[in-house]
């Protein structure tokens, strides 16, 4: 059992579970590119010990270029075998599922995937893992910055996370009651949102925020602060939280959505089920095939949206 992008709550999970049902368990050290340079190591019980509250990963991660191709694709599949590793869990996103879904294919190596980005963006579950403490980190900073722009009566547009998609900004924006929220699923009209501004400001309500997803369609918050000052005269600071979303420790639901999957990953392999993402979905524990997890589009909550738009 190997790991990509692995969070300390779900490897321990996985490692655990393993354990428990008679597997040896081995980790990849930074991902993909652990398995190419077969830097593979044997964990156990003790390895996962007093991790289950800490951010990051203690494999370590990284973004591998040379798992894009069939040669390093067929480097990691040698490493596998040579130590007689018969199954693999991947944890990570949509990149690393689509490179598990060829080592499958090509390789013939069972694969199951394990949904972890603060995106939430993979198809197949409700939730990805470190979403929720994502969520959670950035309304702990927005409320703290709400205090300044009601004190000294400012806008602030601020930025989180989600290079292509708004999940995190929707839910930090509603969690926050924030007066707009710009993702790049849904075409943003700056007219709109200066018109929500001023009537805020023209009926005496201080401390304005707005919340942006970095990949805004309209541009990220330096841009749209500047697009506010320059065509429409309303002055605004810029908040980005960037990386802060992206560590400490997970909250109560990502520990226990971590352990469930983790869990139910390892249950898969021994089932010897067909590579599949495993998720949670109304609560329930479900299997999708692992392509799907990335071909197809995980929409936003089109309610979510109109709360967004109409309880600003
Ligand atoms: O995939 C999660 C994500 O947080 C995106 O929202 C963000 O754009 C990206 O990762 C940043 O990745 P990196 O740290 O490699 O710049």
């Amino acid at each position: 059992v190997t790991f990509r992008n692995a969070g300390p709550q779900r490897l321990r999970a996985v490692v655990r579970t393993g354990l428990l049902r008679g597997l040896r368990v081995f980790g990849a050290r930074r991902g993909y590119e652990g398995l190419i340079a077969d830097d593979i190591l044997e964990l156990e019980s003790g390895d996962v010990s007093n991790i289950i509250h800490r951010g990051g990963t203690i494999l370590h991660a990284a973004r591998c270029p040379g798992f894009m191709e069939v040669s390093g694709r067929t480097a990691a599949a040698d490493s596998l075998r040579g130590r007689g590793i018969e199954g693999l869990v991947v944890i990570g996103g949509d990149g690393s599922f689509r490179g598990a879904s060829l080592l499958s294919r090509e390789q013939g190596v069972q694969v199951i995937g394990v949904p972890g980005t603060i995106d939430n963006d993979l198809w197949g579950c409700d939730r990805t893992i470190g979403f929720d403490t994502a969520v959670n980190t950035a309304i702990e900073a927005i409320d703290r910055v709400k205090d300044t722009a009601s004190a000294h009566d400012r806008l602030f547009i601020i930025e989180v996370m989600g290079r292509h998609t708004g999940f995190l900004a929707l839910e930090a924006g509603i969690a926050v009651g924030a007066e707009a929220v710009m993702v790049p699923e849904t075409p943003t009209d700056l007219g709109s949102v200066c018109r929500t501004v001023r009537n805020r400001i023209d009926s005496g309500r201080t401390g304005n925020i707005l919340v942006v997803a970095e990949g805004d369609e309209a541009g990220n918050a330096v841009t749209m602060a500047r697009k506010l000052r320059e065509e429409h005269g309303i002055e605004s600071h810029v908040t980005i939280l960037g990386h802060v979303q992206r560590g400490g420790s997970p909250t109560a639901s990502d520990r226990v959505l971590a352990t469930r999957l983790g869990w139910a990953a390892v249950e898969a392999l021994l089932d010897g089920a067909s590579p599949c993402i495993v998720g949670e979905v109304d609560n329930e524990v479900v299997r999708h095939p692992l392509a799907d997890s990335w071909t197809r589009k995980k929409e936003l909550d089109p309610f979510l949206i109109r709360l967004s738009e109409e309880l600003d």
